[in-house]
């Protein structure tokens, strides 16, 4: 009895929930130099990545993604986007109408992707693919037409990291965000797309194939031309900006028509000076993509869910959170998702009612209002660490935007906008009020007075099919 009496002396004092909470509080703490460190190593990582030979490597992967010219309104035409990224698969059909008349119609259909294709082949992923747009295609109406003797095409929004090699081509370099389909990685998926379109007998042609944040970044330039970057935060993150042809070193003899190209900069893979825990590097280890894509890991809403469940975890394990016995549920990775996060922050009552009949549907248990509030602190920790380096990457941007061509983006009355969509900006107050509130902090009144932080919900399609309009083989039109 003396020795159990020891056991429960330790698990009482040393890492008791409260323990753990401290801890994590003090790792995941983002002071204001911290920050700063953030944002200059993303712009040094930006530089690097846009370098050739030696050292480019360890920079950010910087893809050039070949878009030269963004939307001037003057497309016209009946444009399809086709969207996958994520949780969903999307099809969009817009009709353009040219300057006065600007978007005539839009429609879309969304289906979810079904988990089991995250870890299909190739064929398999691009068939589902391919269906979906066959019968959303088949359900055109009069609200749509297609000039005489014109093709339909496509801008393909395919958000993953893509080597471009032209506007309408690129090869896959790897899967992020979960998938782990097989036989993709190292081939064009413009190819992919056409021989599945191929084999369902679909008439159209893929003339742009974009990311998500190059969409984002079109479809707010095309109401607004103060947009300078394009981010995403949603399951996974990245950015994108307007670069000049003369600071990118890695296309050094490209021919370009305007000086400027928007480069993806696949932010996710940075990984320099965050602040990590325990919790990261164990989720990194499980993950499948081991070492890879830590800053997507540490801000992106498919993984803010899962750190506080492994944190969660060890408080009950370790610290008796809910009582005594360890509910399975709370092993069970992914079983918390940053949606239930938000639920949860949202609860303002006085016995967080809301808090408790969520871990109770999710993980089975019981919980006294003090381990309710303990579990809202976790959140907040987590999220706020979150939101304050998405800020603290977008500030990384805009400085090295401004380092090269001074005035460009805090010049005087200068406006610069930042496109933000994705579910996490979107559905997230919390996060959104802490990555607006780091890049104040680091930028202080006088530069703040020039940024303007955007919300451009589902821009991406639109910007697919403006970038499809902008290098349709039928350009004589726009
Ligand atoms: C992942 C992908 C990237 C995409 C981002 C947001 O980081 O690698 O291409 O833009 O998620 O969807």
């Amino acid at each position: 009895s003396r020795r159990r009496f020891t056991v429960a002396l330790r698990s009482d004092v040393s890492v008791t929930p409260t323990r753990i909470l401290t801890n994590l509080k003090h790792e995941c703490a983002t002071p204001l130099p911290l920050l700063q460190q953030v944002a200059k190593a993303m712009s040094d990582d930006m530089r690097a990545g846009l370098g050739l030979g030696p050292g480019s490597e360890l920079g950010l992967p910087m893809i050039p993604t070949y878009v030269e010219n963004l939307p001037t309104g003057n497309e016209k035409g009946l444009f399809y986007a086709l969207d996958l990224g994520g949780t969903n698969f999307r099809v969009l059909r817009v009709q353009l109408g040219g300057k006065d008349e600007r978007v005539i119609a839009t429609e879309f259909d969304q289906v979810s992707i079904p988990q089991d294709l995250m870890f299909a082949t190739s064929q398999e992923l691009f068939d589902f693919i391919a269906s979906g747009l066959a019968k959303f295609a088949s359900k055109e109406d009069g609200r749509f037409h297609i000039s005489k003797g014109r093709k339909r095409e496509i801008g393909f929004t395919f958000s993953f990291p893509v080597k471009q090699t032209s506007i309408d081509s690129g090869i896959l370099i790897k899967w992020t965000k979960g998938f782990a389909v097989s036989g993709t990685a190292g081939r064009d998926v413009v190819a992919c797309l056409n021989e599945a379109m191929e084999r369902q007998r679909i008439d159209m042609r893929v003339s742009a194939l974009v990311n998500d944040t190059v969409g984002t970044l079109a479809g707010a330039e095309y109401w607004d031309n103060d947009v300078v970057a394009a981010v995403i935060l949603g399951t996974g993150t990245n950015a994108c900006y307007v670069e000049q042809i003369s600071a990118i070193p890695k296309l050094q003899g490209y021919a370009s028509s305007s000086g400027k190209m928007i480069i993806s900069t696949e932010w996710g893979a940075f990984s320099n000076s965050l602040p990590l825990t325990e919790f990261d590097r164990e989720m990194d280890a499980a993950s499948i993509n081991p070492g890879e894509q830590i800053f997507e890991k540490t801000i992106s809403g498919m993984y803010l869910g899962e750190i506080v469940r492994r944190v969660l975890l060890k408080m009950t394990e370790e610290g008796g959170l809910f009582g005594k016995s360890v509910p399975q549920e709370l092993s069970t990775p992914f079983i918390l998702g940053t949606p239930d996060l938000c639920t949860m922050q949202q609860d303002c009552s006085g016995d967080l009612h809301a808090v408790g009949s969520l871990l109770y549907d999710i993980a089975g248990v019981e919980s006294n209002l003090s381990e309710r509030k303990t579990v809202l602190e976790v959140c907040e920790t987590i999220v706020k660490r979150g939101g304050s380096l998405a800020g603290a990457g977008i500030v990384g941007i805009l400085e090295k935007m401004e380092e090269d061509q001074r005035g460009l983006i805090f010049g005087n009355g200068n406006r610069s906008v930042v496109a933000i969509d994705g579910g996490l900006y979107e559905n997230y107050p919390q996060y959104r009020a802490y990555l607006q509130s780091s890049v104040k902090e680091l930028l202080g009144i006088e530069k703040s007075k020039n940024v303007v932080i955007e919300h451009t919900k589902d821009g991406s399609g639109i910007g697919a099919s403006l970038l499809a309009a902008s290098n349709s083989i039928y350009k004589q039109n726009l």
